[in-house]
């Protein structure tokens, strides 16, 4: 069975981007794929968080990863902090990257721009997010098409591994899903839809209720053209709820555009409403009853444990290779 490796940031409740880019494919590939899904806490500290909210959030979205249809028995799920081979490969995939290469990654140039006090850590996000996927032998990653880049980056880091040491690094692949791997924000459609927004009605989070979900789609930016058609170069706003109301509701974008011929943005809006919250009702449900659980704690320490025994034999590899520590029998 080939690998799968991927992440999710706990820095905030997840959005219906994070859902649709990622989620909804981790759920589908568990079945074929020897998957580990991580929640990456030591990311998430690369900007300042609230400790008892980050606290908050990394059991929160366990619960989400569950709730939304993560099988522990298919899956590894775990937290990033509680395998120790992350931060330590992520300091020998430091030694392996250049500067320039970093500063070139267009998620360090906007998180960094016009900030007084910006983290190192920052600049060497991409180095730590090359070794958690690399310490699992991983073959494919599933990732929305705002971490191409970083993609990209790990697969050269890895190569270069390979050349200069010892070829112990498998070279993973990417997997972008071919709709809605970049749902944009309900208030700035040319923008990406980010858990991170400040605008709370740019996003859709999984764990809104009804009225909020209903509201936000209302007040979602559109046009005044008053036909809904996708074309995301002249309608952005309208485009992007199709993509939302397609993937949710199972239905194709030109079989929308038929059943809203004639009809309003209002009639749109409030049926693509209706579809979103009856999506993410079952799931609310799910996971209200998974955070008071006590079985969320066994399931992540079970997976701190089968991700320690596979990342720490990877690391083990890495240092012989580069000749730090000493030779063991
Ligand atoms: P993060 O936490 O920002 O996002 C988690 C996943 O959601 C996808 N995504 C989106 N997809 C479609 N439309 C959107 N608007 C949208 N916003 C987010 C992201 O592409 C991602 O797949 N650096 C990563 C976390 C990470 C990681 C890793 C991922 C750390 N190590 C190793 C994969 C493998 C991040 O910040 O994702």
């Amino acid at each position: 069975m080939k690998t799968i490796f991927s992440g999710i940031q706990p820095s905030g409740t997840i959005t219906l981007g994070n859902y649709i880019g990622a989620l909804k494919q981790f759920v589908e590939l568990q079945n074929d794929y020897n998957c580990f899904f991580c929640i990456v806490d030591q990311h998430a500290i690369t900007v300042p968080q609230d400790p008892a909210i980050l606290r908050k959030n990394i059991r929160s979205l366990a619960a989400l990863y569950l709730a939304v249809g993560i099988d522990p028995d298919k899956a590894t799920l775990f937290i990033q902090s509680e395998v120790p081979a992350h931060a330590q490969a992520g300091w020998l995939m430091q030694c392996v990257a250049y500067i320039g290469e970093l500063e070139r990654m267009t998620q360090f140039k906007d998180k960094s721009a016009g900030k007084e006090a910006v983290s190192a850590s920052l600049l060497t996000y991409p180095p730590l997010m090359a070794a958690d996927i690399l310490l699992y032998n991983t073959d494919l990653v599933p990732v929305g098409e705002d971490q191409k880049q970083h993609l990209e980056l790990t697969r050269d880091l890895a190569e270069r591994f390979n050349k200069k040491y010892n070829d112990i690094l498998t070279i993973p692949e990417i997997s972008i899903p071919k709709v809605g791997a970049r749902i944009m924000s309900l208030q700035e459609p040319t923008k990406k839809m980010s858990k991170s927004d400040p605008n709370q009605k740019a996003s859709i989070t999984l764990l809104d209720d009804p009225k909020q979900m209903e509201k936000k789609i209302k007040s979602a930016v559109t046009d005044s053209e008053g036909i809904v058609k996708f074309d995301r170069e002249t309608k952005p706003g309208i485009s992007n709820l199709l993509s939302i109301y397609s993937i949710l509701g199972g239905k194709s974008i030109p079989e929308l555009e038929a059943m809203y011929h004639g009809k309003g943005y209002g009639d749109f809006k409030g049926e693509l409403a209706e579809v979103v919250v009856n999506f993410f009702k079952p799931i609310q449900e799910k996971y209200y009853n998974l955070l008071e659980s006590s079985e969320l704690d066994e399931i992540l320490d079970r997976g701190a444990e089968k991700a320690n025994a596979v990342a720490s034999k990877t690391l083990k590899k890495m240092e012989r290779a580069m000749g730090i520590g000493r030779k063991r029998k």
